[in-house]
């Protein structure tokens, strides 16, 4: 049976001297197969032109599309509507800079964070080559693809006490890239290097284990496995 779908959705444009943080219902009948994108588009074409909201593959593959539905962090693209109740609550992810309605600045918050790990291969030459080139045994080239299949959504931080708390929590994404690139033999930095940067209150001491961040992944990582696993290191390493 077809439902009326009834949402109530965010709106705030900070840019907007008239505009203060308020929420608006809209109306919309549910189609087979609609997704929280498809809804948001026909509300944006049909009903709110100045709605704003991020989607750049529609496939859960570019992380844009993360908001909070009825209260949990999740990929828009990847929810249908028929997964949820005929009342839909639509919020910005808190945590990261609002730019208007359900749009947020993640990727200023990512950037700061991968510059702050420096997440990228450091080589003892730059032009080492050789060793970039080096093939890689196929077990070790698919654990580090696996912890590479994030997509910074945000969601883990959004899920995260500690991030709520602390600034400059790496959270649980953060904590993830460290173990990708520690588990890189590309990767020329010593344990002090890594936990250097991680070794503190804002990194993996800060982690107080709420497990919210693995609750709600939409890309399924073990992150609580790589935060006990920079845990132990750190520990064995005695830093
Ligand atoms: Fe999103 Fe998961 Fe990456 Fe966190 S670890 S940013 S929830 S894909
Ligand atoms: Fe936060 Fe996940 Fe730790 S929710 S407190 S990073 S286990
Ligand atoms: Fe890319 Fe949803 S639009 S993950």
């Amino acid at each position: 049976m077809k439902r009326t779908l009834n949402f109530n959705i965010f709106r705030y444009n900070p840019q907007d001297p008239a505009s203060h943080p308020h929420m608006e219902a809209y109306t919309l009948q549910e189609t087979a197969g609609m997704t929280l994108f498809i809804a948001l588009n026909q509300i944006r074409e049909l009903q709110a032109p100045s709605l704003a909201f991020d989607f750049v593959c529609r496939a859960g593959v570019c992380g844009s599309c993360s908001m909070l539905i009825n209260g949990r962090p999740r990929l828009a693209c990847r929810t249908l509507t028929e997964s949820l109740p005929d009342t839909i609550t639509l919020l910005p992810l808190p945590t990261f800079e609002l730019i208007a309605d359900l749009s947020v600045n993640s990727g200023k918050w990512m950037r700061a964070m991968s510059e702050r790990l420096e997440t990228w291969v450091h080589s003892v030459e730059e032009t080492d080559l050789d060793r970039i080139e080096l093939p890689m045994d196929p077990d070790l080239a698919e654990h580090i693809y696996e912890l590479d299949r994030c997509i910074e959504c945000g969601c883990c931080v959004t899920a995260c006490g500690t991030a709520q708390m602390r600034e400059d929590f790496i959270g649980a994404v953060g904590i993830n890239k460290i173990a990708r690139f520690k588990a890189d033999p590309r990767d020329q930095r010593n344990d002090q290097d890594y936990y250097a940067v991680v070794g503190d209150d804002d990194g993996v001491f800060g982690c107080m284990s709420l497990l919210g961040c693995q609750d709600v992944c939409p890309k399924e990582l073990s992150l609580q496995t790589q935060i006990a696993y920079i845990r132990r290191k750190m520990a064995f390493a005695g830093l």
